[in-house]
């Protein structure tokens, strides 16, 4: 008998045991990243680590990882002797707030969580997941772009996944959080994503960086003004957040997810609601000034209406005249569109425009009922708007609406002027029911610049035509500056005191809950971009 050779029985153990090992080791080696000295300085500059974001945002115990052991497969420029298992981006799945979600989280202390072939592929595989089964797809990047030394293949997988975005868009919901550099191309995956929330201070997006721009423009800004939290929710509206830390942007991205559905065929999700019998909110009918010309707080209107506490704005600090965001109504989400009468006078202008089509299409895509409030005086007029493509910019919120087929509420509070009434999902363009408050004026134009007009042969033969012009004026508000005339057209369904908003909106969206509208059979629509 051979006594070198052991028992088979103990091989096996042994041998599991010294191959578990080896696994244990391979995965502590993963959950490293780029190493302990690397995390340190990730640290330093007051960020998370790519794990410990996943750590923030997913249900304790929830996350599988996938492809924990992928290396790139590079060898120029010496990275055949450098491999970080993972390759700077950790993928997989787990829940929020016990539902799905596919996420990828690139770990910037590998390679600066700059995207190889291999860390693209991975990141594909994740939205193809997300695709299949229906579920959103969450996108935590901290990346130093293109991984350099693998040029075209790194540009090819960037490509890839911008591809893929598309492909999801209005499929599944899909949300970037930008929590370090995010530069060049790189922008324009999280660009065609659905929502982008940036950390202030931390992070920043660019297609070209400062010395770029300096070489071509001669322009001195550094990498936050140009590209950080602040530029981009006040002057760009790239970012619909601006988040004072990563904690922040994380809890954001949950909210946010509460108020959506999980995919394009899912209902729009409500939590549990107890009415206590009583919706009246006789708050609201004192929030219209006396004069016309006083602005008000249209959030007034919105918290007055909605579920205590369940407003979440959206694009908070870009273009304050229209606000727009999720609410819940008797527990079901919804999206609102409101003019501000605080900002502007609320007028439509390009950004607002733009802002609220982007938004309309998206609640649009994913069956969350519209709720408008209106008080619009108009469009904004001059130079800068015209020659920036008001015409264009306007027509995109119009087609927005047009074509959105989700259960659509109007409630006119004030001001429904000109061109704004229609485009501000009027009965006319496929609103489902509209509402207006004693308060609505709903005209061609303001009182005194109607009556200048059309008496204006009578005013200047007057012998005081500023008594006159008054007189005109008083004739013109009697005529129009109610919601009378357009009830009596059927434009406006029901008048409605102040104080009723909320029971008539819930009563109102139950009605519509099973509304089937489809839109004629076509390829795509040509929104004037
Ligand atoms: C490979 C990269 C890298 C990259 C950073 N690193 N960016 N490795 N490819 N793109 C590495 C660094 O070598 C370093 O490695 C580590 O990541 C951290 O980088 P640091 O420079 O030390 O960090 P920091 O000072 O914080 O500066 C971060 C940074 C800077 C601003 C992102 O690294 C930088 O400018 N990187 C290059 C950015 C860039 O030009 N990318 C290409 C853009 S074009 P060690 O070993 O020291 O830890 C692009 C095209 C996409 O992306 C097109 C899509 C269509």
């Amino acid at each position: 008998m051979d006594t070198t050779l052991a028992p088979m029985s103990q091989i096996k153990i042994n041998d599991m045991n010294s191959k578990l090992s080896l696994l244990e080791e391979k995965q502590a080696e993963a959950l490293l990243g780029g190493g302990q000295k690397r995390i340190d300085s990730q640290h330093k500059k007051g960020k998370l680590t790519a794990r410990e974001r996943l750590h923030f945002l997913l249900d304790e115990g929830s996350f599988e990882e996938i492809g924990m052991f992928v290396t790139h497969r590079s060898t120029e420029f010496g990275l055949d002797r450098e491999k970080y298992l993972g390759d700077g981006v950790i993928t997989g799945y787990g829940k929020v707030n016990g539902r799905l979600i596919y996420v990828f989280s690139q770990d910037f202390t590998v390679f600066g969580g700059s995207l190889s072939e291999t860390h693209a592929e991975k990141i594909c595989r994740i939205m193809d997941l997300a695709m299949q089964n229906g579920a959103p797809l969450i996108g935590l990047n901290d990346s130093g772009g293109a991984r350099i030394q693998e040029g075209v293949v790194s540009l090819g997988g960037y490509a890839d996944i911008f591809y893929k975005n598309t492909m999801a868009s209005g499929v599944i919901p899909q949300l970037s959080a930008i929590m370090g550099p995010c530069a060049g191309g790189a922008v324009y995956s999280p660009a065609i994503t659905d929502f982008i929330m940036m950390v202030e201070n931390t992070s920043y997006m660019f297609v070209t960086g400062p010395n770029v721009v300096k070489t071509v423009t001669h322009e001195e800004v550094t990498s936050e003004e140009l590209g950080g939290a602040s530029a981009h929710s006040t002057k760009s509206g790239v970012t619909h957040f601006s988040c004072a830390n990563e904690i922040e942007c994380i809890n954001n991205i949950k909210a946010l997810l509460s108020y959506m559905p999980q995919n394009c065929e899912d209902d729009a999700p409500s939590v549990p609601y107890e009415s206590n019998g009583n919706e009246k909110r006789t708050a609201l009918n004192n929030i219209i000034p006396e004069s016309a010309n006083q602005p008000y707080d249209i959030r007034e209107v919105i918290e007055g209406t909605i579920d205590e506490g369940s407003f979440l704005e959206v694009h908070k600090n870009y273009a304050e005249n229209i606000v727009v965001g999720f609410a819940r109504l008797a527990g079901k989400s919804i999206g609102i569109v409101a003019n501000q009468p605080a900002f502007l006078a609320g007028v439509l202008d390009n950004n607002s425009s733009t802002k609220a089509a982007r938004f309309v299409r998206f609640c649009d895509c994913f069956n969350i009922p519209l709720l408008v409030f209106e008080d619009v005086p108009g469009f904004l007029p001059g130079t800068d708007q015209e020659w920036h493509g008001i015409i264009n910019n306007g027509a995109k919120l119009l087609y927005a609406f047009c074509e959105a087929t989700v259960p659509r509420i109007t409630v006119i509070t004030r001001k429904a002027y000109g061109g704004a009434y229609d485009v501000m999902n009027s009965k006319h363009i496929g609103a489902d029911m509209n509402y207006a408050w004693p308060s609505a004026e709903i005209a061609v134009m303001g009182a005194k610049g109607a009556a200048e007009i059309i008496f204006k042969n009578e005013i200047a033969a007057a012998s005081d035509p500023v008594a006159k012009l008054a007189e005109k004026e008083k004739e013109y508000i009697e005529h129009f500056a109610n919601p009378y005339r357009a009830a009596e057209r059927g434009y406006v369904d029901e008048v409605i005191k102040p104080e009723d908003t909320r029971e008539k909106l819930i009563k109102a969206f139950k009605m519509l809950e099973n509304k089937v509208a489809v839109l004629p059979k076509k390829k795509h629509g040509n929104i004037p971009l």
